[in-house]
């Protein structure tokens, strides 16, 4: 069975839909930037090994970075899954886990990279918004898409409705992504991922 170790820094309810969708592979870990991260109880709760790496311990980004390394390899991750990790990452650490890092983001990558993107979206009319599970490469909210769910933007829309609606995809789509990952469906060619799985293509409709 693979084992992932998912990084958090927050609320951790990405984490919480991926350890309950009872994939074909071992959470080994939980591990957190910040030792007040919200998810940590869940993940302690549901037994799993949870640890803290913290940000403020650390006088560098190359020093945090090669701490945070250590914590993971202590678990023997086939894949680490980024699930609201508040932090950026170094080239050197996201090289050393290339293809084997992944991140969910809260819209319709390549649109909206960074922050506020709900708040955004609505700011610039699109009549779609949703979320982007990518593979992580040096860039911030770049990399090879694996998939996305879009829903469409209503006239009564605000920035928290938006945001529970992207979230209850985000909790559908990031476990469905990343069992592909552990049953070998996903292939990078160039920069594009192909899908190999049933249903693949339909689980990403829109949700009007
Ligand atoms: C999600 O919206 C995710 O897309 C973004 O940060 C948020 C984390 O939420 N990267 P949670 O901690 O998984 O509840």
């Amino acid at each position: 069975m693979k084992n992932i170790v998912i990084l958090i820094s927050g609320r951790g309810s990405n984490m919480e839909a991926i350890v309950r969708a009872g994939l074909p592979a071992r959470v080994a870990a939980v591990i957190s930037n910040r030792a007040d991260a919200e998810g940590l109880k869940f993940a302690a709760q549901s037994g799993l090994p949870v640890e803290v790496v913290d940000e403020r311990e650390f006088s560098s980004r190359g020093a945090f970075d090669a701490a945070l390394e250590a914590a993971i390899e202590r678990h023997s991750p086939d894949l680490v899954a980024l699930a609201g990790f508040m932090r950026i990452l170094g080239g050197d650490f996201v090289r050393h886990y290339s293809g084997r890092v992944v991140n969910i983001h809260p819209s319709l990558l390549p649109a909206f990279p960074g922050l506020h993107t709900h708040r955004r979206a609505l700011q610039e009319g699109v009549k779609l918004h949703g979320c982007t599970v990518h593979f992580v490469t040096p860039q911030v909210d770049h990399g090879p898409i694996i998939a996305q769910a879009a829903i469409s933007v209503r006239a009564v829309d605000t920035e928290a409705t938006l945001a529970a609606r992207v979230l209850q995809q985000e909790h559908r789509v990031y476990p469905l992504a990343i069992r592909w990952f552990v049953e070998g469906r996903l292939a990078v060619e160039n920069g594009i991922v192909r899908v190999d799985a049933p249903g693949a293509r339909q689980a990403l409709l829109v949700e009007e």
